[in-house]
């Protein structure tokens, strides 16, 4: 009688350990936990092909093709045209390109390529992070995309730690990899002009010595000599003693132009050829949630947003006190930014996790 009931509880233990392994196997970003136990879970669902659904009503038929990163064989092998010059295509810095590539890479890593679905999110570098205390809910994405300067250090709280691909060009690249960002973190460069490619591979290649070394600024950022900062908006973190060298080139991303063209194209809806006066182009925000779109079956948001009219001395980021007035001059219109992020809202592209 009692070895009958053992043996009926037996074949049930089985059969809950046999479910209980099917379904962590089923669920194959998780295959390294052997046993799933959803309780234990507080990840948001994540449904495969989502965010590409449902964004194609402001997308439409764009290419799922298109690489996350230039590859030296599209540009070594095969010639690949370009409709657009920089930032929307790489029409006429082939060559230049061709040199970047050779010293950088385009691998996405297999952490996330494996994944089945994966979770992103999108750190703005809005003011609404303070005191958001968001910083455990963010290092929980499987993707974390940060933006240009932006720190972590002393703002973990709010802001998170984890840093999957920081975003940067030449004049937003004043923040030390080494203090800021995981070892492994991607740096993705966005080039606007080809003097951004000049710039990463003097950084990158023995070409440093070439140029006339210049004092280190205070913050250990030393600033380009003048002839080539013309060339830039602001001045620029020269290779000097740029944090930026501590990378090996092997770290450094090159972001495909397309997600310039789609942003500018399909979200704000500029003129791919503008007259020279009027050159707006979308902010790295705006890119940044883009290329999410393209990598991610699940976009959420966070930081984004400009203080209101009312608030005009508000500082507009979380780490340091700069006023909407500075937006003034980027070439960035952030009205028609925010115009185009709450559509994104309404038809559930992307969710916000800080006030929008
Ligand atoms: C988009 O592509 C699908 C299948 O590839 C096609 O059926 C549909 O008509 C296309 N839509 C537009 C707007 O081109
Ligand atoms: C910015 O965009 C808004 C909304 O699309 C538009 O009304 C405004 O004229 C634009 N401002 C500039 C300076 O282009
Ligand atoms: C997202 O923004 C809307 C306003 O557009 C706001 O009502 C909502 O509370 C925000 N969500 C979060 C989590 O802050």
């Amino acid at each position: 009688m009692i070895s009958k009931c053992r043996w009926k509880l037996l074949a049930m233990l089985a059969f809950v350990l046999v479910v209980m392994v099917w379904y962590s196997i089923s669920r194959e970003d998780r295959y390294i936990e052997l046993f799933y136990f959803p309780i234990l879970e507080k990840k948001e669902p994540c449904l495969q092909g989502e965010a590409e659904r449902k964004v194609s009503k402001l997308f439409g038929n764009y290419s799922q093709e298109q690489p996350i990163f230039l590859q030296l064989k599209d540009y070594f092998w095969v010639k690949t045209p370009s409709a657009y010059e920089l930032p929307y295509g790489t029409k006429g810095s082939e060559d230049l390109l061709l040199r970047v590539l050779a010293i950088t890479s385009y691998s996405i890593p297999e952490s996330i390529q494996r994944l089945k679905c994966r979770r992103c999110v999108v750190v703005g570098n809005g003011h609404r992070l303070r005191n958001s205390l968001l910083g455990e809910a963010i290092n929980k994405y499987d993707v974390v995309i940060r933006l240009n300067n932006a720190p972590v250090a002393g703002y973990e709280g709010d802001v998170g730690s984890k840093t999957t691909m920081r975003l940067f060009y030449p004049e937003s690249a004043h923040f030390n990899p080494k203090v800021e960002d995981n070892p492994d973190t991607l740096l993705v460069l966005v080039a606007f002009k080809a003097m951004d490619f000049h710039w990463i591979e003097s950084i990158l290649s023995d070409k440093k010595r070439a140029w006339p070394p210049v004092s280190p600024a205070p913050s250990g950022v030393g600033l380009l000599p003048a002839p080539l900062t013309l060339h830039f908006r602001e001045p620029v973190p020269s290779h000097g003693c740029h944090p930026l060298l501590r990378t090996t080139g092997l770290d450094i991303r090159i972001l495909n132009p397309f997600f310039m063209e789609i942003a500018a194209d399909k979200l704000l809806r500029l003129p791919m050829q503008q007259p020279h006066k009027i050159k707006q182009k979308p902010t790295t925000g705006l890119l940044a949630i883009t290329l999410a779109l393209h990598l991610c079956d699940l976009v959420h948001i966070a930081g984004f947003g400009y203080p209101d009219a009312q608030n005009k001395k508000e500082s507009i980021h979380y780490y340091e006190q700069i006023t909407i007035k500075s937006m003034a001059w980027s070439g960035h219109n952030v009205s028609q930014e925010a115009l185009a992020i709450k559509r994104m809202l309404e038809i559930g592209a992307v969710k916000n996790l800080t006030y929008f």
